[in-house]
């Protein structure tokens, strides 16, 4: 990186008293069906999990996402407004930002993540290697409240374009999906666009595959999250006495993310609480939802966005959503 470069703007929208989240981690823990938000699996080991996940045979939704993104890069990009606020929603490493910079070409780009100091270095390179492109960083927890009104408007002349790919959508219950989503919505006024990637409901035995492969690597991600909360709370779980589980439920499509405690056993959660777990009881980890491409088009809508154009893979494994609120 060139030393001269400013580092991009970082702006940290994250609530100064973190204690709410630690409330709301023991009462999930303490519910009669215990259960841990999956944002905590995502500390370094549980990013460095994740990335191999992405690259497992078994876990399809990246590289087919990826596909789509390729094969269909320029109808998308003739597709997407020019100079554009380009807002990548839980950004990570940018680098699914980084390819859509060889075909488009925002006026700026918001890196919105939780993790601020990746998130500078990473927009630094990027700045480094589009020096036109305004980069700002964004530290936030969007998946609460999403709030960008104020940053939006430094820049009036360029709509907003919010592209959230992964399928990260699918780890919220449809209620929430659906807040979400009509919070990008507030944020498009008439002309702004939503690229969204999610994955599509197929047979089960390919989700329960992707969710729970023969290396073990989603095992490991899955039950790091107790180390995460060992930290947090801190606690005292045990990671050896849980063992992974993933099921679909195709009543509600989705994949169930589940830690089962394999003996009975007391957890002792912060200094003054206490669970005990039966043989076979298990914790809730996460959910992943599945849409049929009808489905999400519905959901879509109902959030505001009337017009919508969709880009799918041969096996229609998985679904690019191109969403506008004009029809
Ligand atoms: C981040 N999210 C879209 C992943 C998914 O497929 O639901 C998280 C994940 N969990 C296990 N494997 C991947």
């Amino acid at each position: 990186m060139n030393i001269a470069t400013p580092l991009p703007r970082l702006e940290n929208l994250l609530p100064p008293d973190q204690d709410h989240e630690h409330r709301q981690l023991l009462d999930g823990l303490l519910q009669p069906q215990a259960c841990i938000n999956p944002k905590y699996f995502y500390d370094d080991r549980g990013c460095e999990l994740f990335t191999r996940i992405c690259q497992l045979d078994e876990y399809y939704p990246t590289r087919t996402e990826a596909a789509i993104f390729e094969q269909c890069a320029d109808e998308i990009s003739a597709a997407l407004t020019g100079h554009a606020q380009w807002i990548d929603l839980g950004c990570g490493d940018c680098s699914k930002s980084r390819r859509w910079l060889e075909h488009i070409t925002p006026a700026r780009l918001i890196g919105v993540d939780i993790a601020g100091d990746f998130l500078q270095a990473c927009l630094a390179d990027i700045a480094d290697g589009h020096p036109e492109l305004e980069c700002v960083g964004v530290v936030s927890d969007f998946t609460r409240r999403l709030d960008l009104r104020r940053l939006l408007a430094e820049d009036p002349d360029s709509p907003p374009v919010f592209f959230y790919p992964g399928s990260s959508i699918g780890n919220f219950a449809r209620t929430d999906a659906l807040r979400l989503l009509r919070g990008i919505r507030r944020h498009c006024g008439e002309h702004g666009q939503l690229l969204i990637g999610v994955d599509l409901v197929k047979p089960s035995h390919i989700l329960e595959a992707a969710y729970d492969d023969a290396e073990g690597v989603t095992a490991a991600f899955n039950l790091n999250v107790l180390e995460v909360v060992n930290q947090l709370l801190p606690a005292d779980f045990d990671p050896t006495a849980f063992r992974h589980q993933a099921v679909y439920d195709p009543r509600n499509c989705r994949i169930e993310m589940r830690l089962v405690a394999n003996s009975p056993q007391t957890v002792r959660l912060g200094s003054t609480a206490v669970r005990q777990f039966q043989r076979g009881e298990h914790i809730l980890t996460e959910y992943s939802h599945k849409y049929t491409t009808t489905g999400f088009s519905t959901l879509l809508a109902e959030a505001g966005f009337a017009r919508q154009q969709l880009w799918t893979d041969p096996r229609h494994w998985f679904g690019v959503f191109l969403a506008e609120p004009q029809a």
